[in-house]
């Protein structure tokens, strides 16, 4: 008795340290830990060891091979400019030996070693990649935003359902305990019926115009754009700053609006907005990135919800010159009796009493992930959906997607999500951007 009592206080003394240096409610973290504690034990060979290879050699694609490691072995690296995958070879080198250097996706997939893909392309590749490795029957971690489009998002959850591979999208934040806490506590309506969800996203780049260069000796350009439209090099195009570029992704608005998107999906838990429309603050930079840099979007479901995404200068995410004084980016949540705000940092509440009580017996419950590489590769194991699956990744993308659209033709629009398409004014016009010309060859047929 008297031990129980020494390790059931030394549990709560736990408790309260992880609750000091978390800033998470003290009832939350007994919660976590308790439930770790009862986890059965995983069994762990090295026979367990899937092979991993990582496709997109940047500094987001080594990180998660890297991560992924903990859990297999990455025996390949792929990637368009040999500068790059000679480095992430060099940083997964285990005990001196290097994986192997591709630079045509396509052959990795042919390995039959590998059973698991880390996609770390730049956006507008990520999908014919994911094609490629569920027709091959690899289980995938793809980067967000999932897709370019809402159209090859509905192809990927085919291909995937069809194919039964594991695919995690890489919204990491569904595996933080701050955010999952947030979304919880708004589905058990702790802050009374929800109004409206406030989304700041950072501004983006406002620069240019840029100028054409030499290719360089390691990079081989016309595959880096694959089903891009053909054009001359542009450093400014390319490595990390891409995301800046409607050809190869879509701007703040699906780089973290993939993140804080997928968080307001989360907790409002319906399937899309009815209706979108927006603002476009500030024009690019003609010949410089073609984002929008600051917007605002506007969204509606037909329960009467909101969803307003601002973009704010608060925060130096990209290395920009901001000015301090706005909203850091993060999440709120607007309620009938409060709100809650959450950001990779910080939760808090309209009254931190709406945060210390536990939530009851029979609350709503959402899908509980500690680490979101090793929940993808339990999956791989267990063959059940990961926390963000292929559908999930689909959907979050294309909130994202909806107000780039809207941005791009200035209108406000109406959706409707079970036919994926636009309806009513301006649809026509809208559907347009809805899926895209790929180059031959970089086109379906590429992954056939
Ligand atoms: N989850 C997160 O928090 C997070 C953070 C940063 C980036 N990301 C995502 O990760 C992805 C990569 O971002 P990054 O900043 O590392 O980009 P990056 O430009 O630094 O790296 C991308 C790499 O992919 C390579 N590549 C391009 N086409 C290829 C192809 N067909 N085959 C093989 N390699 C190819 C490029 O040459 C480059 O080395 C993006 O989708 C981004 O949105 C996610």
């Amino acid at each position: 008795m008297k031990s129980f009592q020494v390790s059931r206080r030394s549990f709560l003394q736990r408790c309260s340290i992880v609750a000091a240096t978390t800033g998470l409610p003290t009832w939350w973290v007994e919660r976590q830990l308790t439930a770790a504690e009862q986890a059965p034990q995983k069994a762990t060979s090295p026979n367990d060891r899937p092979g991993v290879a990582l496709i997109g050699c940047g500094s987001q694609g080594t990180r998660g091979a890297q991560n992924a490691a903990n859990w297999g072995e990455v025996i390949a690296v792929c990637d368009v400019d040999s500068k790059q995958a000679a480095n992430a070879a060099e940083k997964l080198a285990v005990e001196g030996r290097k994986p192997a250097v591709y630079s045509d996706f396509r052959r990795v997939l042919e390995r039959s070693d590998v059973h698991v893909i880390v996609n770390g392309t730049p956006d507008h590749w990520h999908t014919l990649i994911n094609l490629g490795a569920a027709r091959a029957k690899k289980d995938v971690y793809s980067e967000k935003p999932l897709t370019l489009t809402i159209d090859e998002g509905r192809r990927l959850v085919r291909a995937v359902r069809q194919s039964g591979v594991i695919l995690q999208t890489g919204t990491q934040q569904r595996s933080s305990q701050r955010f999952r806490l947030a979304c919880e506590l708004v589905r058990n309506e702790r802050i009374g019926r929800l109004k409206e969800a406030k989304v700041w996203l950072p501004a983006g780049l406002r620069e240019g115009p840029f100028a054409t260069s030499p290719v360089p000796a390691n990079l081989d350009w016309d595959t880096w754009l694959g089903p891009a439209p053909k054009v001359d090099y542009v450093k400014e195009r390319c490595h990390k700053t891409f995301r800046f570029w409607y050809d190869y992704s879509g701007g703040t608005m699906t780089d973290w609006g993939a993140h804080h998107n997928d968080i307001a999906y989360w907790a409002i838990g319906l399937l899309a907005p009815r209706t979108v429309e927006s603002r476009v603050l500030v024009q690019p930079i003609p010949g410089g990135y073609d984002t929008f840099s600051e917007y605002e979007v506007k969204y509606a479901y037909e329960n009467g919800i909101r969803l307003n995404i601002s973009t704010t200068k608060d925060d130096s995410i990209y290395g920009a010159k901001v000015n301090a004084g706005g909203q850091r980016n993060g999440i709120r949540f607007e309620g009938t009796d409060g709100w809650i705000w959450v950001n990779r940092d910080q939760l808090q509440a309209s009254d931190p009493a709406l945060l210390k009580a536990p939530l009851p017996e029979g609350a709503v419950r959402l899908y509980e992930s500690k680490n979101h590489m090793e929940n993808f590769l339990d999956c791989v194991k267990s063959r059940q959906a990961p926390i963000c699956d292929v559908e999930t990744g689909h959907r979050s993308a294309t909130m994202c997607h909806l107000g780039a659209i809207s941005m791009r033709t200035g209108r406000k629009l109406t959706w409707d999500s079970q036919q994926e398409r636009f309806v009513g004014e301006f649809a026509a016009e809208a559907n347009r951007y809805v899926a895209r010309e790929m180059r031959a060859p970089y086109d379906y047929s590429f992954v056939a």
